[in-house]
């Protein structure tokens, strides 16, 4: 999966070649639109304020693929949040330097290059006191997974191996940190049920634990609380192929052409950032979560923009986005009595 997706010259992701929105291979919450970028904006401003409308404030992307969203939510902050946007710092974490190219391009259109720095990983992203509002949007899922399935009284892990010049599965033990690690989320031993871990989340979680020393981390992708994602009924496992729009049976065909995704652990995510100091302020999904954050404009515009309605219910209706995305919001140095909108009951 790590190859498929990011081998430098012919990975899926690592070529720069368009895989979101109409034209490329499948649609995410940015395909749409402007308005996720601009409810995340409304979500970075409060937060802002919420600390006291410090000097600088960083708003980091990492995944930011075509760079729309961060286009957006930056667009927005101008134009809607002055306070903000008179201390605010844009910073994308893009390991690709073709993708950080196209990203060049759509914020060079947009007059936004001179507020955005570059990183090309956590480790470059410079440590210091300033606030951040660090959000992601289908990052995570694109993570390698490592696939696990219970055979013969014992999980293994399937593996990929070569025959006759095509990819293959081979079973092969599960070693006995994947075994520890298994346990943790008590999967049912259950023969022929498969289930995926992700151990590129752990170092995540620790490296911008390490450098955001405050503010909100949101988090928006598919996926379950453990309970629900190692249930019986996900017991298929949750990893996808995909390619222009369709699924493809065999995610082994066609290395480099075809996405490879499987669904978020939010419990893996709340635990670790709990252990590094993080509050979980609450999973949501995409509906509520963005009808909490729009509900001022949706009471005073009643003249909102068809396009914008259009938009709004894309992102919201549960047989687009609504349902299947959830947004995980974690915070820290936030006032005890704080609750982001994004995850306030209305
Ligand atoms: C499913 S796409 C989502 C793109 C975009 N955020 C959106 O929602 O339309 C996943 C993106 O995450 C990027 N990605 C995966 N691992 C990454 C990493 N470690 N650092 C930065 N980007 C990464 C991929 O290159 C790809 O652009």
């Amino acid at each position: 999966m790590e190859k498929a997706l990011y081998h430098p010259t012919s990975g899926f992701y690592a070529t720069g070649r368009t895989r979101t929105g109409q034209g490329g291979d499948f649609l995410t919450p940015v395909s749409p639109g402007p308005v996720l970028g601009e409810l995340l904006a409304r979500q970075a401003d409060e937060i802002h304020e919420t600390l006291g409308r410090p000097p600088i404030f960083n708003l980091i992307e990492q995944g930011a693929d075509t760079g729309w969203l961060a286009r957006d939510l930056f667009l927005s902050v101008q134009k809607n949040h002055p306070r903000l946007a008179s201390t605010a710092r844009l910073h994308l974490v893009e390991p690709h330097p073709a993708l950080q190219q196209i990203q060049h391009r759509t914020l060079d259109a947009a007059g936004l290059t001179k507020s955005v720095q570059w990183h090309a990983s956590w480790k470059e992203f410079p440590g210091s006191s300033t606030p951040c509002f660090f959000y992601s949007c289908e990052l995570v899922d694109s993570f390698p997974v490592k696939i696990l399935q219970f055979r013969d009284g014992a999980w293994r892990q399937k593996a990929v191996g070569e025959k006759d010049a095509r990819l293959v599965w081979h079973v092969q033990e599960a070693d006995p940190d994947t075994r520890t690690e298994i346990q943790r989320w008590k999967p049912p031993e259950v023969e022929g049920n498969t289930m995926e871990l992700r151990p590129g989340v752990e170092p995540w979680v620790q490296s911008w634990a390490k450098k955001i020393p405050c503010g909100m981390v949101v988090t928006l992708d598919y996926g379950f609380p453990a309970a629900q994602l190692f249930s019986p009924a996900r017991s298929g496992g949750t990893l996808v192929a995909i390619r222009n729009h369709q699924r493809v049976q065999d995610p082994l065909l066609n290395p480099g052409e075809l996405d490879l995704t499987a669904h978020v652990n939010f419990t893996e995510l709340e635990d670790l950032a709990a252990a590094r100091g993080w509050k979980n302020y609450g999973l949501t999904d995409l509906a509520r979560g963005l009808t909490t954050l729009a509900a001022p404009l949706l009471k005073e515009d009643s003249n909102l923009p068809e396009a914008w309605i259009r938009n709004f219910r894309h992102l919201t209706h549960p047989s687009f986005f609504g349902q299947s995305h959830q947004i995980l919001v974690q915070g820290k140095g936030l006032p005890g009595t704080f609750c982001p909108s994004m995850v306030m009951k209305i």
